[in-house]
């Protein structure tokens, strides 16, 4: 426990070969914290996504045929016209009420990993800034009775690309000179720095990659929103491991 947390390590000793009377021992103490954390994290998503894809299976046989009863029994059902159109209604707009609301915890992330070298602090830093963005330009839609804020984050490969979007359905982006929000100082906010975005393009960049800057596509809650994207060099599987290797031995050495 340090500091009310608990952390987890993972200590490797080696016995160095020497004379019987004289040995070394190499002691190695990693804080695995992280590690055990993310694996926890990965598998509770990949529960969480085979639950939402189960649910969302049966939803449209659900909504049609109950469509399909309102066109072929509608017309001829004549006492309690009401009550059926109004059984109908509800089922079809619960239905789509189930259905958006396992959306909201579905990322749709690619199905086979992707490879690449990337510092994993920086990188939490600019998807942090980036998504804390796509709060912030929820909640500043204002007098909406409606409204329910959406974030998605999607992760895949394109060729020797890796392609990262945040997308939201907030106030969107200005129109003109989007581009120039990348650089410094650049807000739109009362309380904003403006420096959210000039980090994360650093860091995008010191990754060899760059970033865009879009309107949500046109089927994501009606198109309105932003959609960031940040795109990446892919490595080859081989590569990275190679990589993780060295790495181990430097340390190890
Ligand atoms: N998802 C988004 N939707 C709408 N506008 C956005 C979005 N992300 C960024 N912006 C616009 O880009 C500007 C610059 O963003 P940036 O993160 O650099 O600074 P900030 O958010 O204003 O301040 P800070 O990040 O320091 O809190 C914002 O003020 C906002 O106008
Ligand atoms: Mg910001």
């Amino acid at each position: 426990m340090r500091g009310g947390l608990t952390s987890t390590f993972n200590v490797q000793i080696t016995i160095e070969d020497g004379t019987s009377d004289e040995r070394s021992y190499v002691v190695t103490i990693d804080d695995i914290t992280d590690l055990v954390q993310a694996q926890r994290s990965t598998a509770w998503a990949d529960v969480a996504r085979r639950i939402a894809h189960e649910i969302k299976n049966p939803l449209t046989p659900i909504q049609l045929s109950a469509e399909r009863i309102r066109r072929r029994y509608g017309k001829v059902i004549t006492e309690d016209r009401e009550v059926f159109d109004q059984c109908v209604e509800t089922i079809v707009r619960q239905v789509g009420d189930i259905g958006r609301m396992v959306d909201d915890f579905e990322q749709r992330l690619s199905e086979t990993p992707l490879y690449g070298h990337f510092d994993s602090r920086l990188l939490g830093q600019a998807f942090g800034n980036i998504i804390k963005n796509a709060s912030e330009a929820i909640e500043a839609v204002t007098g909406e009775d409606d409204y329910h804020g959406h974030i998605l984050l999607k992760a895949y490969q394109d060729k020797d690309q890796l392609i990262v979007e945040v997308i939201d359905n907030g106030k969107g982006l200005p129109g003109d000179n989007r581009q120039r929000l990348l650089e410094p100082y650049m807000t739109t906010r009362e309380k904003g720095t403006g420096l959210g975005l000039a980090i994360v393009r650093k860091i995008v960049e010191d990754h060899g990659g760059h970033m865009e800057l879009h309107d949500a596509p046109a089927d994501f809650y009606n198109g309105r929103g932003a959609m960031i994207r940040m795109v990446f060099p892919a490595t080859s599987p081989d590569a990275v491991v190679k990589a993780d290797n060295n790495t181990t031995e430097e340390l190890q050495a």
